[in-house]
């Protein structure tokens, strides 16, 4: 049955990209906060299946993981009784609505955001695809055409978020209030998980080294030599610190995952070796994600015939709303309405 989501809640959208494994940045940064939170509002999680042709990829591939990036939310705990869950290409609406707000973006403004510039970085005279330039314009279409008042995202998405609400004041001041101008939501501890390998830098799914990494989809055994390698420092000592990029990952981590704080977790493993630290660590991590692994297994094996029924009932409800919004686009713009 299709619905409109009850007036009283306010209203969450957030999506992830299907361009490679997910990894526990993912996980911490946004996907558990939306479990969590899941009670309180409206919600609206999205595959971002247009937004992962930005970059070209294998089409087999993309189709595998687009459904497999559907059975991690489930898997994580995301009920499709509380959320709209469906992949972005099955509601046409946002490559609409994208399109209505491209013409309200400035070209500066699109090449002044901080992930656009570093995947263009170093490549002066190649070719660059005008989908990376255009990327989050598609973000605050979706976004924006559920009247989204929340969007729970990791720190590296929230630039993106400030656009959308720059573009959503101005169209609003343009034409005449149409969007609710949404506002980010972050988690403490997972906005910011870091490389394995190099602390200073954002864990990503799209880095060289597997050893940076830890997917949600790892067996423990990797999971334990990942984070046995994980860069530390010669200090010795566990503290939560600037100083200790490394260790303070690793809280951060266990913190996001038990709820614990970061100084409360330090306290806690002072007098212990950095060894003893990290085997505490990986277990914290294994205990959280084998039911999330082995749940996912079982809906992309047996249960693909739920996972399927539960994104066509998901973009039914997507749908729906989204229609809403982009009619009222329409018609501020000046299109003449479809007879
Ligand atoms: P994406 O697919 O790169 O990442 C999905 C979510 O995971 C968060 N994240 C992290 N959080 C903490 N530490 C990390 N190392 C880490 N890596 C990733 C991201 O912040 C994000 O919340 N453009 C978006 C997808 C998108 C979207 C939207 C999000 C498209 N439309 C509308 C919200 C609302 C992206 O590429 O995220």
């Amino acid at each position: 049955m299709t619905e409109a989501a009850t007036p009283k809640k306010k209203i969450v959208f957030s999506g992830i990209q299907p361009s490679g494994s997910l990894t526990i940045g993912n996980y911490l940064g946004a996907i558990k906060n939306w479990v969590n939170h899941q009670d309180l509002y409206n919600n609206v999680f999205c595959i971002v299946d247009m937004h992962a042709i930005t970059v070209r990829q294998n089409p087999a591939d993309l189709r595998r993981r687009s459904l497999e990036v559907a059975a991690i939310y489930l898997a994580s705990g995301i009920d499709p009784e509380k959320s709209a869950i469906f992949i972005q290409s099955h509601v046409p609406a946002h490559a609409q609505a994208a399109w209505v707000l491209t013409c309200n973006a400035y070209m500066g403004e699109l090449s002044r955001m901080t992930q656009y510039k570093m995947k263009t970085q170093n490549k002066e005279g190649e070719a660059i695809e005008a989908g990376l330039l255009y990327y989050p314009v598609l973000m605050a279409a979706d976004i924006l055409l559920y009247q989204a008042d929340y969007v729970p995202v990791g720190i590296d998405q929230t630039q993106h978020v400030e656009l959308t609400r720059d573009l959503a004041i101005r169209f609003n001041n343009y034409y005449s209030p149409t969007f609710t101008v949404p506002e980010v939501l972050l988690m403490k501890a997972g906005a910011k998980i870091m490389d394995l390998q190099n602390p200073e830098k954002k864990m990503s799914k799209s880095s060289d080294n597997p050893n940076s990494y830890i997917m949600i989809m790892d067996k423990p055994e990797d999971i334990r030599r990942k984070i046995s390698r994980a860069v530390t420092d010669s200090i010795g000592v566990i503290k939560y610190s600037d100083d200790q990029p490394g260790i303070q990952n690793l809280i951060n981590i266990m913190s996001a995952i038990n709820g614990q704080s970061p100084e409360a977790i330090a306290a806690q493993y002072a007098a212990a070796s950095y060894k003893e630290f990290k085997e505490a660590v990986a277990e914290t991590i294994i205990a959280e994600l084998t039911p999330v692994r082995e749940k996912v297994e079982e809906l992309m094996g047996s249960g693909r015939s739920e996972l399927e029924a539960i994104l066509k009932e998901g973009a039914a409800r997507a749908d729906y709303m989204a229609q809403k919004t982009l009619r009222k686009m329409y018609k501020k713009v000046g299109f003449v309405p479809s007879f």
